[in-house]
């Protein structure tokens, strides 16, 4: 049995139920170009139509900063919806106040309305309770099938859990399960793969997975940074010198804990800069080495430029590799995070490792093994008053 209600404890029946969704998704000119974590919220979104809901959907998208800008309105998002889902979709042009209350009337049981971005009010990120108690407001169950903005500690994931019931989505849930299955006692040795651009952004995610983990493997532009730390020349390429010293002491905190530290050992670079933007052949090698040892994988973040031609070779390798191992039997693979899941796209093996999740600072936050504010109000379970 699960620590958290779910859609299976609840009556929804003509209820007014706030969903929480992570509608934060790529968008060019005004095309969705992965419509993952759109495609995953459907599961719930369809259980609620046919339970006869009126479903209000709450999300952010981009970072607003507390300011009404057209640039992230979710408006756009409401068109893409009605592409996927067969019901009424309304939009309101204020996720809380007469606007919402006005769309919200004007939508069925059966239907659904999506509310302007919850960003566009800074009282979202402040957790403020009275705006937290606004939203709740508008509902008589609130759940959360957003896991990718459970670290954030907003009022729309957070503080409305005061003033309402909260119950996990089936996004959520099998989110849930899945990492918990798979990370909670994971099988051993286990291998953490890196990348993306700056230590700076990871150094916390890095100094915690040393003692968890018993390769890490580091790639991207902030490899450079612990390339620079060894005395290794790295020519014109992107580093943060400033955090040499840290990464010092990262590199020192893996010896301690007897996890094998991976960097590149050769690189890819334009022909007329020493400017590193992949990892080579001999670092490719290397890699998949180790991962035979291997009996659980958890990936994120590219280890190369992998947008510009030729140098997605060494993150497309590794993912062809995990795969192989994967499909072998030899291991079990996890990867998070819109870069590596839009790598994973471009290797063409997007749905064929154990597990992706579409969660970026979430899923990274829970590899750390921090205790997610979001994923803690659904364990309280919310105001049953
Ligand atoms: C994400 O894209 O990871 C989530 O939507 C959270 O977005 P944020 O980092 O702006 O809170």
């Amino acid at each position: 049995m699960s620590l958290f209600l779910t859609l299976d404890q609840v009556n929804v029946t003509q209820q007014n139920v706030l969903v929480r969704l992570d509608l934060n998704i790529p968008l060019k000119n005004q095309m969705v170009s992965d419509d993952t974590r759109l495609v995953r919220a459907l599961p719930t979104l369809h259980e609620l139509i046919k339970k006869n809901a009126r479903i209000i959907i709450l999300s952010h998208f981009g970072r607003p900063e507390g300011q009404i800008n057209p640039e992230f309105s979710l408006q756009p998002i409401a068109r893409i919806l009605k592409q996927y889902l067969d019901c009424l979709i309304n939009f309101g042009s204020d996720c809380v106040g007469e606007a919402a209350n006005f769309a919200i009337r004007h939508t069925p049981y059966g239907g659904m309305v999506l509310l302007e971005n919850l960003r566009f009010h800074p009282q979202e990120e402040q957790n403020d309770p009275q705006f937290a108690q606004q939203l709740a407001n508008l509902g008589d169950i609130f759940v959360n099938d957003a896991f990718s903005c459970s670290h954030r500690a907003h009022a729309s994931v957070v503080g409305i859990g005061d003033y309402l019931p909260v119950v996990a989505g089936r996004a959520m849930e099998a989110e849930l399960k899945a990492l918990q299955s798979i990370l909670g006692n994971p099988n051993r040795p286990l291998m953490a793969i890196v990348g993306g651009s700056k230590v700076s952004t990871k150094l916390e995610l890095l100094t915690n997975l040393i003692s968890k983990v018993d390769y890490l493997v580091l790639g991207g532009g902030m490899a450079n940074t612990f390339l620079l730390a060894q005395g290794i020349d790295i020519g014109e390429s992107l580093a943060e010198p400033d955090l040499v010293e840290q990464a010092r002491t990262i590199m020192a905190k893996a010896q301690e804990n007897k996890c094998t530290l991976i960097l590149p050992q050769d690189y890819a670079t334009p022909d007329d800069a020493f400017k590193i933007m992949d990892i080579g052949a001999t670092s490719i090698h290397t890699i998949q080495s180790a991962l035979d040892h291997c009996q659980t994988v958890v990936w994120n973040g590219p280890v190369g430029v992998f947008e510009v031609s030729p140098f997605e070779k060494g993150s497309m390798a590794i993912a062809h590799y995990i795969v192989q191992r994967t499909q072998e039997g030899k291991v079990v693979s996890v990867a998070g995070g819109g870069d590596t899941l839009a790598c994973l796209n471009k290797a063409g093996v997007g749905d064929q490792l154990t597990y992706t999740s579409t969660a970026g600072g979430a899923f990274l936050e829970w590899l750390e093994g921090k205790n997610l504010p979001g994923i803690r109000a659904l364990l309280a379970g919310g105001s049953k008053s």
